[in-house]
Parts: C-alpha cells; structure tokens; sequence
C-alpha cells in the first residue's frame, strides 16, 4: 500500500506502508523529515501531520492520549492527528497528508 507525503517544501513522495504500521514508522522508513522523538509512545507531538480533507473522515478516531498530546503541536489544524496514533490499513491506501509544523 502507498501514501503520498508533501514535505516542508511541496514535494510530494509515494511512501510504501505496510499494514498495521504506524504512519510515522512508513514516513521515517522513506526517510523523510519527521522527527518523531518519542519513537511513537504519543509523548512528544513532533510526528504531527496534516490529513487530506478528503481523508479526514477515514482514519481511525483519536483517542483521549493523542487528542492531549495533539494540543501541544503548533499550528493545529481540524485535520491535524499524530501520525504515529494512525495505523496503516487497506482502506488508507493512497492516504494523502502533508508533514506539519513541531517544535
Ligand atoms: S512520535 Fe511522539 S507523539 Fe508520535
């Protein structure tokens, strides 16, 4: 299966995720810049990410934990989420999201 990541300059890459990955994991694995310090324990906020609107409504919800640590991101959009709280499935395949401000 596929995303497509813009990066911080507008480029657009094609990352392969497996399923049940972690988002974060297929975005650091096509080694693009996601600083992700936490290493995906949904302590830090540096995996925030920007989901496609078209999308939005097909991840998975967000839990209590990723909604608290979400607050803490700057720039926080309706379509923000931590990419490490969302896991790759068929039905994500062609995900679209752009990788977001941290600290
Ligand atoms: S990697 Fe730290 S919250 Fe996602």
């Amino acid at each position: 299966m596929k995303i497509l990541v813009t990066d911080f300059d507008h480029v657009v890459h094609e990352v392969t995720a497996e399923a049940d990955w972690p988002i974060m994991e297929a975005i650091r694995s096509a080694g693009l810049p996601i600083k992700a310090e936490c290493g995906g324990c949904c302590l830090c906020a540096t995996c925030h990410v920007y989901v496609d609107d078209a999308w939005v409504g097909k991840i998975q919800a967000m839990d209590d934990e990723e909604e608290m640590m979400l607050g803490e991101a700057p720039q926080v959009r309706p379509s923000s989420r931590l990419s490490c709280q969302m896991r790759m499935a068929p039905e994500l395949d062609g995900l679209v999201l752009s990788l977001a401000p941290t600290y």
